[in-house]
């Protein structure tokens, strides 16, 4: 009685791997969705700022609006949402955990290789969740505050010393890889 078991097990694993392919990407696509709620918001926050009171004025914007703006989308979906990177300005809210760093310097690897780097994403289930993390590249915006030293005003310099004595996040140009959005969502 072996074949029809063998036959069983070959049968629901065609029947039942579709559908969870389908369960995946459907998570898949909901943390993108997510993920990539957030960075549009806070380029737009950070232009008004820059142009109402200069970057070193915007600097509270890239601060305290970016876990505002997190954590609204967490209340509104269900994910927990936050920035990681492997050169971190503020190493309290940013360090990435070792899934994480990982991910990001799979991302510094593909994009040496030649991958545009706002194509890169990662998503997978981690024990129990789904974890997502998308690639943040640096435009040149970013460069008033993360560019290298002749691109950053006197008082954008003054503020961050002041505010980060550990700052590693500058000396970046335009495309590189800054970080990376990650979500996370509990599976039941
Ligand atoms: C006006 C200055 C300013 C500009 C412009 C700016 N940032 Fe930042 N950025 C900061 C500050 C300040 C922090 C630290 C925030 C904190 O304390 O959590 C930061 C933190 C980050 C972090 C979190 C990781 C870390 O290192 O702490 C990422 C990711 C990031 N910035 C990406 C960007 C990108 C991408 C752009 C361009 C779209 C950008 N920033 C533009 C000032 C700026």
């Amino acid at each position: 009685m072996k074949m029809p078991l063998i036959a069983a097990a070959v049968l629901a694993a065609t029947l039942f791997s579709p559908l969870a392919d389908a369960a995946d990407d459907a998570l898949l696509g909901e943390a993108r969705k997510v993920a990539t709620s957030l960075p549009p918001k806070m380029l737009a926050a950070l232009q008004a700022e820059i142009d109402k009171s200069g970057p070193e004025g915007a600097i509270p914007a890239c601060k305290d609006m970016a876990p505002k703006m997190a954590g609204e989308i967490s209340q509104q979906t269900g994910w927990k949402i936050k920035r990681v990177s492997l050169k971190t300005r503020n190493e309290a809210r940013a360090t990435p955990d070792a899934w994480e760093k990982a991910a990001l310097e799979d991302f510094d690897k593909r994009a040496a290789a030649g991958e545009p780097p706002a194509q890169l994403e990662k998503g997978e289930k981690v024990d129990n969740e789904y974890r997502y993390v998308k690639a943040l590249p640096v435009q040149p915006l970013c460069l008033n505050c993360h560019g290298p030293a002749d691109q950053i005003s006197a008082a954008v310099k003054a503020v961050l010393g002041q505010q980060y004595p550990n700052d590693r996040a500058t000396g970046y140009s335009a495309g590189q890889i800054r970080g990376a959005i990650s979500v996370r969502k509990p599976l039941n």
